[in-house]
């Protein structure tokens, strides 16, 4: 969609870009000439998808580079070694995507302190130990830059089954609007994706299992249809990190196919599942200690 070298002599950090989304919107900016930082918890998932990342890049126009750096985006001395690291290898960062997020289906009753936490840290204080970390360089640098954070659209609606990420993703939603107002004037875009249904093994294995699957189904829960396509959402988050849509601050784009204003709060549908279903879930997927 857009013009070869868009980001040519620019870097972007994402957050857990070692899968799903992450490692489809590292690859679309490095195709746009970008140099990338990505970082996740897992090394060797890091590596391999930057090897492959670069070799294709490479590949296509000669452009961009790959650094890849564990981190746990919830321990703010692992964002700041992230962080010098990047200005290290690439001497800036022009933009930031904190896309890494924790999130299961789980009845609130029966989670644990521990579990509402967990994705909560994730989601949210990770999200700000990025933002606060790149955004203090570039005010201090008076570098302009882009901040771009992946939500869902139940931030605003609220969902059933997954209240951990919705609370989480609501503040998220809450930082990318109150900080386009505060750091505009430091030239500092801050907006937001919320994504409906994007296949993602990450996603699926922890949201949708077989009994959940004819409840959630694209085909029926989407007024277009189907699940969307990751060059779909690709597309739209390089547009928003770009200079092509430099007056677009503190917005949230949707990019569903209607899902939402079909039936608010994927999830809430799981109210049709037995205590019994809920057993076999998370005999299935609950970590066992
Ligand atoms: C109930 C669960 C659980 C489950 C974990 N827990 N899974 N409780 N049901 N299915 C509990 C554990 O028992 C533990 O509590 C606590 O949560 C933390 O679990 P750990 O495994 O110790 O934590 P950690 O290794 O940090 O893993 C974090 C995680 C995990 C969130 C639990 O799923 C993860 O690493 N996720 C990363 C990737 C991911 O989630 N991708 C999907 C994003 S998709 P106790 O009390 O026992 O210690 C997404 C889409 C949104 O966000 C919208 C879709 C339309
Ligand atoms: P995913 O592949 O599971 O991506 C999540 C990534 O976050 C993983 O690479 C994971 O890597 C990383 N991560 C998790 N905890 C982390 C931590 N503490 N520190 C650093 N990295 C961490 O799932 P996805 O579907 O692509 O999700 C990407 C984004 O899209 C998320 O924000 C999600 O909420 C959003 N989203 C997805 C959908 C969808 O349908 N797929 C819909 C709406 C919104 P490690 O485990 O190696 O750390």
């Amino acid at each position: 969609m857009l013009p070869p070298l868009t980001f040519s002599s620019r870097t972007v950090l994402l957050t857990g870009a070692g899968t799903g989304l992450g490692r489809s919107m590292a690859e679309g900016l490095l195709k746009l000439g970008a140099s990338v930082v990505i970082c996740g918890r897992r090394g060797d998932v890091l590596d391999k998808a930057a090897a492959e990342m670069e070799k294709a890049a490479v590949a296509v126009d000669g452009h961009g580079a790959v650094l890849a750096k564990t981190c746990d985006v919830r321990e703010p001395t692992q964002v700041e070694a992230l962080i010098a690291a990047a200005y290290e290898r690439f001497g800036k960062v022009d933009a930031l995507v904190n896309n890494a997020a924790g999130n299961f289906i789980c009845p609130t009753e029966r989670l644990s302190y521990n579990a509402f936490n967990s994705v909560v840290d994730i989601v949210l204080r990770g999200t700000a130990n990025c933002t606060l970390a790149l955004g203090r360089r570039w005010i201090a640098d008076k570098q302009p830059a882009a901040i771009l954070n992946i939500v869902t659209t139940y931030a605003w609606t609220g969902s059933g089954y997954v209240v951990p990420s919705a609370c989480a993703k609501a503040g998220v939603l809450a930082m990318t609007r109150s900080l386009a107002v505060e750091w505009g004037r430091h030239k500092i875009r801050v907006n937001a994706i919320a994504p409906g249904p994007f296949p993602t093994a990450g996603a699926w294995s922890r949201l949708i299992p077989p009994p959940v699957e004819k409840l959630l189904d694209p085909a029926r829960t989407v007024p277009l249809g189907r699940a969307g396509e990751h060059a779909e959402l690709v597309n739209l988050a390089c547009y928003l990190l770009s200079d092509y849509s430099a007056f677009i601050n503190g917005e949230c784009v949707v990019i569903d196919g209607g899902q939402w204003l079909k039936g608010a709060g994927q999830f809430s549908a799981l109210g049709e599942l037995s205590p019994s279903d809920w057993d076999a879930i998370q005999a299935q997927m609950k970590p066992r200690k």
